[in-house]
């Protein structure tokens, strides 16, 4: 199994990320950490927990990290993930899980400076906060991760403004650096992620589970469907942040491109556009790919196939 961080914000779809990482097979979940973004730090850290204790989540560390982005004001998004971050089901009261002391930008480093180089990937599901911050502390990270798959951007279509979409707009300067280390960077943006509709037919794919963290799944849509159909004018909602986790499961769900790819920091217009060239053929240099067409019913099949191996957590 490919061992991964994920690094996210629950975040609705950050936790179906988490989900379907712990839930794969193929996947081996070894640290999940947090970074302020949808919510506030302490918001979505609470919502990590939650999560990893409705799935039984035992053995890896969870660890807290950037409380705001490097140079930009923080901005979060309650219209779309309501006021504690994941609202919707309700929340254990207690959490199983202790938090790990370390910055989460510490304990990246430490994961990955731990294991062999190429072992590690990174999936980060919010701001590349933490993940910018942990590349500039250690640089000898970045030959050693395997690869960074994220979540954010889009070459077509931005949500936060016209052309930039949220996880880049609100720490522009972190995704600045994410994107221009040589590591190979893989971005799942919103071309992509607009095609992982929560349709009639996955609701019920999920409903049929019938398990607890399959109701806290199917309440989470519930949720994030009628705030994408009121603030974003969506049919269906569209479930961003487990598209990182299923290109790494198999990649003929999510396939990619190889383009150039920088982060705009300096328009007027375009503050965290994901610049993306396609004149062919792309650079020798080229370490980027971008995401383009999703199989929609292979992908709903992998989350329906973890929260049954998940099981009652
Ligand atoms: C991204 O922004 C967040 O609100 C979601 O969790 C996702 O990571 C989509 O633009
Ligand atoms: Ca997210």
């Amino acid at each position: 199994p490919r061992k991964i961080i994920l690094d996210c914000d629950p975040g609705h779809d950050d936790a179906v990320a988490m989900i379907l990482a712990y839930g794969n097979p193929d996947i081996d979940l070894v640290a999940v950490t947090t970074v302020s973004g949808n919510q506030s730090l302490t918001k979505v850290t609470r919502n990590a927990l939650s999560v990893g204790t409705i799935c039984g989540i035992k053995g890896i560390p969870f660890a807290a990290g950037a409380d705001r982005p490097i140079v930009r004001p923080l901005e979060y998004a309650p219209d779309i993930h309501g006021d504690s971050g994941m609202d919707g089901p309700e929340q254990p009261e207690k959490s199983t899980i202790e938090l790990d002391p370390r910055h989460a930008a510490q304990l990246i480093i430490d994961v990955v400076m731990a294991h062999e180089p190429g072992e590690i990937t990174l999936v980060p599901t919010g701001a590349l906060t933490n993940i910018a911050l942990a590349a500039r502390m250690e640089p000898k990270i970045v030959e050693r991760v395997r690869e960074v798959v994220l979540m954010g951007g889009g070459y077509h279509v931005g949500n936060w403004s016209p052309v930039a979409e949220f996880n880049i707009k609100i720490d522009p300067e972190a995704a600045h650096i994410v994107f221009n280390e040589k590591w190979p960077v893989v971005m799942v943006g919103l071309d992509l992620t607009h095609q992982a509709l929560c349709t009639p037919d996955a609701v019920e794919k999920i409903e049929k589970v019938g398990t607890g963290p399959a109701k806290f799944v199917r309440e989470l849509m519930d949720f994030f469907a009628e705030t994408y159909k009121d603030a974003q004018g969506f049919d269906y909602p569209p479930v961003h942040d487990p598209c990182a986790v299923a290109y790494i499961i198999d990649p003929t769900i999510v396939k990619t491109q190889k383009v150039p790819v920088d982060i705009e920091l300096t328009g007027t217009l375009t503050l965290g556009m994901t610049v993306a060239d396609f004149r062919a053929p792309a650079p020798e240099d080229c370490h980027t790919w971008v995401a383009t067409e999703l199989d929609h019913g292979r992908f709903w099949d992998l989350i329906v196939d973890a929260l049954e191996r998940i099981g009652e957590g």
